[in-house]
């Protein structure tokens, strides 16, 4: 695979997204075979909006978000396609390009915060440092938007707890604090990967109000990787749908959670209980497991799970892989007519 060809009428950059992903692939070499963890993925990010990523383990969130920053050093990973950020093109950045947007232009949030801080240094040194690395201040104005950045989000006593060290700290607060860390130095866009995964319920609602007030106030645009179709109804804007490394539905998160098109979809969102529903309404998860993506099946990667492949005619699914539609809009991989998917649809809310 090679990284990326520039032609001056190539699909470049889209006008008024400020990130563009356009046919994305990310495959690892491992000792049992090519690993193609993300297949020709495109989606785009509006500026100040949050895109939620969804889908099972394994189907590729994770590594489509690292490919914007983070994997381009790795030895075993091959990157394809275009990804734009603002006026740039990251798949084929240059290492000293991409130092300069980590943590400044786009900064990301992970779902266990001792991993991204170290235990050594105090969290306003940390945070700090971020800070006069991109901005070349002194070390006493660092210090100064430490503290305020951990009020702004919601370290009560700030001034003192600027010099304490990460363990501290409570889950919930060190993700605050990581939160502060992301946003010191502006960012355009926050890549957060599972950041409440590991914090209860209420915690959690919490630091999801807290980056939404926090996108309200700086017009940060927010990618949330989340296994959770709750979270991404509370938070974001957009969905994307992912499976086995393709997105397979997208669209804004009335349509896909309203109106949703894929079967996939279909099965994630009758596994999570529906809003007024009586709780013994049995919830059912998709059925079979996720392919392996060593050898992923050939047609539509969700075919040998899916019920209603009949319903399109003999073999289609099963030989020619479907596309997600390129004009923006709610868009699904599926070759079932719309009205089949709306009266499928239907039939399955009356259903529960
Ligand atoms: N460094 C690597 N080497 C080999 N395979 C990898 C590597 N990183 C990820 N993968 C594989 O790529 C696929 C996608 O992984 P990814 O971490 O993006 O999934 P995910 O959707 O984020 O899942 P989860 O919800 O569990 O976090 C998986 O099959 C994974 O095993
Ligand atoms: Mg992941």
């Amino acid at each position: 695979m090679t990284a990326v060809t520039f032609t001056e009428t190539g699909p470049g950059r889209r006008g008024d997204s400020f990130l563009s992903v356009q046919d994305l692939h990310v495959s690892f070499s491992t000792e049992d075979g090519v690993v193609k963890a993300v297949d020709g993925l495109s989606f785009e990010v509006e500026k100040g909006t949050t895109l939620g990523i969804v889908g099972e383990s394994g189907s590729g969130k994770s590594v489509t978000n690292l490919a914007i920053l983070g994997l381009h050093n790795s030895e075993h990973a091959e990157i394809g396609g275009e990804i734009w950020f603002e006026d740039q093109e990251l798949v084929g950045a240059s290492r000293g390009t991409l130092e300069r947007l980590r943590g400044n232009r786009i900064a990301m949030i992970f779902q266990d915060p001792l991993t991204a801080l170290s235990p050594f240094h105090t969290i306003g040194r940390q945070i700090g440092e971020v800070y006069r690395k991109h901005k070349g201040t002194s070390k006493r104005e660092a210090r100064d938007r430490a503290i305020e950045m951990l009020e702004r989000v919601g370290i009560p006593n700030a001034k003192v707890r600027v010099d304490d060290y990460p363990h501290h700290f409570s889950g919930g607060m060190r993700q605050r604090v990581m939160i502060a860390m992301a946003l010191v130095c502006d960012p355009a866009l926050v890549i957060a990967d599972e950041p409440t995964t590991a914090l209860d319920v209420t915690v959690q609602a919490q630091i999801l109000d807290l980056l939404k007030d926090l996108q309200d106030q700086m017009g940060t645009s927010i990618i949330l990787i989340t296994h959770d179709l709750g979270v991404v109804a509370q938070t974001a804007h957009n969905v994307l749908v992912m499976y086995a490394g393709r997105a397979v539905e997208r669209g804004t998160v009335r349509e896909v959670l309203g109106t949703p098109r894929h079967p996939y979809t279909w099965g994630l969102l009758s596994s999570v209980p529906r809003l007024g529903s009586s709780v013994d309404v049995p919830l059912k998860p998709v059925r079979g497991t996720p392919p392996s993506l060593l050898n992923p099946p050939p047609g539509c990667r969700f075919h040998p799970r899916c019920d209603y492949r009949n319903l399109v005619g003999p073999d289609l699914c099963s030989t020619e892989q479907p596309e997600l539609s390129p004009e923006r809009g709610h868009g699904d991989a599926c070759y079932l007519t719309l009205q089949q998917k709306q009266e499928i649809h239907t039939q399955l809310m009356e259903g529960r």
